[in-house]
């Protein structure tokens, strides 16, 4: 018997007695997706020489960086982010690199999103914006973003998700999800305490550990712990004296040490500053660097960012070790595997009916009704005129980053005209806001010069309202400069373009008017008892115009509710001096910058935790209204104490009383009666969005454990929960409270 045949003889007694023989597979464990995650990093990773590492950790043009060529690991494609995918880019420009197949669904913007209030709304609408970035081939979405409204004049609010720590949470986490199952990474931003946009770059936040933890940190959190987010944008801003690119505190201590995550830490476009502490501590992958400073910088410049060669060269001299270095890539090597190397995911799709369709309902469920005399849903129009710039123009081209080549975008005056065809829709301009129309080579085509005096535009639409059933002024915001836009803020409260004349104006010559302001911020209203109807309006993408008419009409009962609190006027806002916002420039620099520092002394009491205490509310955070009406009874709690590891519930029966079919928004609030600490009059700690048939009674119910009642001890530097009494608040708004029921924590 030769060898051959003894192996042979071998394996057929194995066989025989019930064991298959050992095929040994020639997949490297790496490319085996029946590994475990973590074997697959740990053996790729064991492949990679210090050049491919160091390859990986910087870009490689102005969304992609490498992964490695020679074990066939693909590269990382981002893309922004948050509201649509947007389109591509030349290899080292921000200019659009003219591809005729990236038009895109643009949907709502995320202050939209959040005025829903309501998660599936928001698994809908990341599963959807998730599967345009996968048809796309990208590996990262650059969103949602989640920083807290601080005040009504950061030009990216309309990017965030409100004022409030616990919807902004709450609603994160299904977008995330939604996205991720396409296995496309979301990259959750600006983390954190990026709350405004004058000195972005420059602003060091000095805020108390309590109101980081409690009021800037839970949505971050609860992306990372809850929604399990793959990655995460590090923001421009510095806290602490260290920009957050290279933060330790945030990203070492709380991120990747309290928090466990295990994800990829990506910069903002140009965030990071210096090599060694962003390489102890800071982010895993750097974009959008210059080489000399901000502002300026030469052309494919990458092997001259802070995590190339100079990286490089600080290893081989012994400056820092490559601990760092290998956790970093391992975290690289982590998302790659979960995004284009998992051969189990979807494929994507684009501008799909569905995606349409879903842009469509989460646009109507965002409009808030913010005051209607009896003048809406509008019922069989034989003239309705629309004025305003914002009923034309369209708005998924500007603002920034978040800038859009959307496929399709119905103008709400276009939207009008499609649900009533029957009737004669006319426009009048009525006053002259922003004709611009291009953002990186994208450009709307719209022509919106006007040659009318701005006394002419207002006569001619006062003019047009006679005879009309309906005046819908459509204006508010945009996205250009100093409106709803990136890199500045706001610089008034009041509405822009003197569209207060114009509204003014209308309400004078009818009675039908209603006023809607598309923004996504507060806005002043000067004129709010002089108005009929008000309806607060959002970006709302492709769907923009359909989506307003269906509220305007009845079609969809709104049900909208503001994720913002709207101050009666600029001076009741928590942010008022110079020291909290812009800050104040101090001597010296931070990596060669000069620094301003932003001092956050509102503490916790930001949006309704502010105006509970100092008043001054036009319309309440959590406020809409909707074409029923609905009551509410005594809520009920099942036990009047609660053990520390315990939960108590509070339910409570909510009817619709009215005639049309609508859906509530039931929100609980917890009150800290006795407290050693300040604390807030009241705390968003649950909410329901109830759908009811006209007559039909819903028993809403929320469970509240011991997190609810937490506030953070900074010196303890945890949760507590004190014992004592507390009052659970059902509410229509932060100034509705409908019941009220009391328990003790023991
Ligand atoms: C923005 C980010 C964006 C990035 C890439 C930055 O200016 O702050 O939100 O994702 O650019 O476009």
């Amino acid at each position: 018997m030769n060898s051959r045949s003894i192996l042979l003889s071998l394996a057929l007694i194995a066989v025989a007695c019930g064991q298959a023989p050992q095929k040994k597979s020639n997949v490297p464990v790496y490319l085996d997706d029946a590994q475990p995650l973590e074997a697959r990093v740990e053996d790729a990773f064991s492949k990679m020489t210090l050049d491919e590492k160091i390859a990986m950790v910087h870009a490689q043009s102005k969304f992609s960086s490498p992964g490695v060529p020679r074990l066939g690991i693909p590269e990382v494609w981002c893309t922004d982010g948050p509201h649509g995918i947007r389109a591509e880019v030349l290899w080292d420009e921000w200019d659009q690199a003219g591809w005729t197949n990236d038009s895109i669904t643009a949907f709502p913007a995320l202050s939209g999103l959040a005025a829903t209030w309501d998660r599936e709304l928001s698994r809908l609408y990341g599963k959807s914006i998730g599967e345009e970035a996968r048809y796309r081939n990208k590996t990262v979405l650059l969103g949602p973003g989640v920083n807290i409204y601080r005040f009504p004049l950061n030009g990216r609010n309309f990017e965030y998700m409100g004022e409030d720590p616990y919807l902004a949470g709450e609603m994160v986490v299904p977008y995330v999800e939604g996205v991720q199952s396409n296995g496309v990474a979301v990259c959750v931003k600006h983390y954190a305490l990026n709350n405004s946009e004058v000195n972005r770059h420059t602003a060091n936040t000095i805020v108390d550990d309590r109101t980081l933890y409690e009021i800037y940190l839970p949505a971050f959190k609860a992306a990372v712990q809850k929604g399990h987010a793959w990655s995460i944008m590090a923001a421009y801003n510095l806290y602490n004296n260290e920009h957050l690119c290279s933060n330790e505190i945030l990203l070492d201590k709380i991120l990747r040490g309290e928090w466990g995550f295990d994800g990829v830490v990506i910069s903002d476009w140009g965030g990071v500053h210096n090599t060694l502490q962003t390489a102890k501590h800071g982010v895993d992958l750097e974009y959008g660097s210059w080489t000399d400073g901000l502002t300026m910088g030469k052309t494919n410049a990458y092997d001259s960012y802070y995590l190339a060669t100079a990286y490089k060269d600080a290893i081989l001299k012994g400056e820092i070790g490559t601990e760092e270095l290998d956790a970093r890539v391992k975290r690289l090597l982590r998302l790659i595997f979960r995004t284009s190397m998992d051969r189990n995911r979807p494929f994507g799709s684009q501008t799909s009916p569905e995606h349409y369709a879903a842009a469509r309902k989460i646009g109507a469920e965002s409009i808030v009704l913010l005051k209607n005399d009896g003048v809406l849903p509008m019922e069989n129009p034989k003239k309705i005129l629309v004025v305003g710039e914002n009923a034309v123009k369209m708005m998924t081209v500007g603002g920034g980053s978040s800038s859009l080549k959307a496929k399709l975008e119905v103008s709400p005056l276009d939207g009008i005209k499609a649900r009533y065809p029957e009737a004669e829709v006319i426009w009048e301009r009525g006053y002259v806001g922003d004709v611009g129309g291009e953002y990186n080579g994208v450009s709307t085509g719209q022509d919106l010069q006007e040659s009318r005096s701005a006394a002419a535009l207002v006569a001619d639409a006062v003019k047009a309202a006679e005879g009309a059933d309906y005046v819908i002024f459509v204006g508010g915001l945009n996205k250009s400069n100093e409106q709803d836009c990136e890199g500045l803020d706001r610089i008034q409260y009041g509405l822009p373009y003197g569209q207060d004349a114009v509204i003014e104006a209308l309400a004078a010559a009818t009675d039908k008017l209603v006023v809607v302001n598309i923004s996504g911020n507060a806005v002043a209203m000067p004129w709010v008892e002089k108005v009929p109807a008000i309806v607060q309006d959002w970006y709302l993408g492709t769907q923009a115009g359909h989506s307003l008419a269906d509220v305007l009409s009845g079609d969809v009962n709104p049900s909208g509710h503001l994720p913002f609190s709207i101050p009666v006027s600029y001076d009741k806002n928590p942010v008022q001096t110079e020291a909290q916002y812009p800050g104040i420039l101090r001597d010296g620099t931070i990596d060669g910058m000069p620094v301003l520092d932003m001092e956050y002394t509102e503490g916790i009491y930001v949006g309704y935790r502010w105006y509970d205490l100092h008043g001054g509310v036009l319309f309440p955070f959590g406020y809409g209204l909707s074409y029923t009406t609905f009551e509410y009874g005594e809520p009920g709690i099942n036990r009047k104490s609660m053990a520390q590891d315990g939960t108590v519930t509070v339910t409570v029966p909510v009817r619709n009383s009215g005639s049309v079919a609508g859906a509530e928004v039931v929100q609980l609030y917890i009150a800290d009666v006795e407290a050693s600490v300040d604390r807030p009059v009241k705390e968003l700690k649950g909410f329901a969005k109830v759908f009811l048939e006209p007559g039909q009674t819903a028993d809403v119910r929320f469970t509240i454990d011991r997190e609810a009642l937490s506030f953070f001890d900074a010196e303890k530097h945890g949760w507590v929960a004190e014992k004592g009494l507390f009052r659970a608040l059902v509410a229509a708004s932060a100034q509705d409270i409908r019941g009220t029921v009391e328990f003790e924590l023991k």
